[in-house]
């Protein structure tokens, strides 16, 4: 099996290099302030290796979709402030990526040095990987190297375009990530189980297939969890769920598990409110007895309590999407248990995509965990078995 080649594998010295790093700095901002720092405090270790091995480093990112288009409300200030608080040192963000100022920065860069370039996205030629924009972003460095797990699934001009003009290596973080998720695909010690959440089925149709591929059993969880009830002909009330063409595919989701040979469970009860709100009147029903105008809004104690069971047998355990309405703390206790499970758990445990992450986090959770995926699509995707654009993109080792 090949591998990115990293920063630590032979054939670079970083002494004197001038390093484009492109990270996924991509964080929720609210009032000009990083709410959750999680993807730049991972960022951190290879930029400190490569700064303490003598390169200089321009970081690079996108914030948010501002379309091609200069927006301020998408600068990356509040990240570079961020980042700088989490290495003890300021970091300049210069006013863009590319141009004639930046290149004669990225020329000059210093053993030591860090700056941050302004967001990758305020240019059109960024997602369009245009050749011409790839160049202008390569310019003045001797290295690229590649950290941005979370937006290794975009063929973009900073994240393939670059790593074809420029010497590349893979960070720490994308390296870690690729390593965990490819032996989850390959090599999962068994019993593999996976735990899916979310809302909806038809957005999480190749995921599903490829677990139910991989895995001995999946517990399903979250509003997702509806449409498949709904699909077996029970009532759900008001809950979440998908319409026939997302019923028609949890039917055949259900008939392939069969035909695997892998165990696709269903809640057996739920916690129901009368409306969606912390102060909801709420009860406890079986799964088959969701009243008209009740909405499911987490799994109910005895689902908890089986999928616990599962967690606690398994030999490697994937997370993503949580069980319920999990921000909403009267609503938050299934999911609070999956979480708690697996971090009980002497299983390989892996959460990743979408808000497994933030769930993990907000329980304290995160260090009990083997792995816990900076990626939202690009975890996804991966475990999906695609072949990940920026990652393909570097040399293989
Ligand atoms: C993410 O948040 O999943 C990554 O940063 C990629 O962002 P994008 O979906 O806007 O490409």
């Amino acid at each position: 099996m090949t591998r990115p080649a990293g920063i630590d594998d032979p054939g670079v010295d970083w002494a004197g290099a001038r390093v484009l790093v492109r990270a996924d700095l991509n964080a929720p901002i609210d009032d000009g302030r990083v709410t959750d720092d999680a993807r730049i405090s991972a960022s951190v270790p290879t930029l400190e290796h490569l700064l303490a091995a003598g390169a200089g480093v321009a970081v690079c990112s996108h914030l948010g979709r501002p379309k091609g288009q200069r927006k301020e409300e998408f600068s990356l200030a509040p990240c570079a402030a961020r980042l700088g608080e989490l290495m003890g040192r300021r970091v300049e963000l210069l006013p863009d990526c590319v141009g004639e100022e930046v290149a004669a920065r990225a020329a000059a860069l210093a053993p030591g040095e860090l700056v941050m370039l302004e967001n990758l996205r305020f240019h059109p030629g960024e997602e369009a990987n245009d050749p011409a924009f790839a160049d202008l972003l390569a310019t003045g460095y001797t290295h690229y190297v590649n950290d941005a797990f979370g937006a290794a699934h975009r063929a973009h001009a900073s994240t393939e375009g670059v790593a074809r003009r420029l010497p590349a290596r893979a960070g720490m973080l994308l390296s870690r990530e690729v390593e965990v998720l490819e032996g989850l695909l390959r090599n999962p010690r068994s019993p593999f189980v996976a735990v899916l959440g979310g809302s909806k089925v038809s957005d999480k149709l190749p995921l599903i297939k490829s677990l139910l591929e991989r895995c001995d059993r999946v517990l399903v969880g979250g509003a997702m969890c509806f449409t498949f009830l709904a699909a077996q002909g029970e009532p759900v009330g008001a809950s979440l769920h998908e319409g026939p063409e997302g019923q028609a595919m949890a039917s055949e989701l259900m008939e392939l598990a069969v035909r695997l040979n892998c165990a696709l469970q269903l809640p057996v009860d739920v916690l129901v409110a009368d409306r969606f709100a912390a102060d909801a009147a709420l009860e406890v029903v079986p799964t088959d007895d969701i009243a008209d105008g009740w909405m499911g809004v987490d799994i109910g104690p005895r689902t908890a309590a089986s999928y616990r069971e599962a967690i606690a047998a398994a030999g490697t355990v994937f997370w993503n999407g949580p069980m319920g309405a999990f921000e909403i703390e009267p609503f938050a206790d299934g999911t609070r248990a999956v979480a708690e499970a697996m971090a009980a758990s002497s299983a390989e445990t892996v959460a990743g995509g979408g808000d497994s992450g933030a769930a993990v986090a907000q329980f304290g959770l995160v260090s009990e965990f083997t792995h816990v995926s900076t990626g939202g699509g690009a975890a996804l995707e991966m475990l999906e078995g695609r072949t990940l654009p920026g990652v393909a993109a570097l040399p293989q080792l």
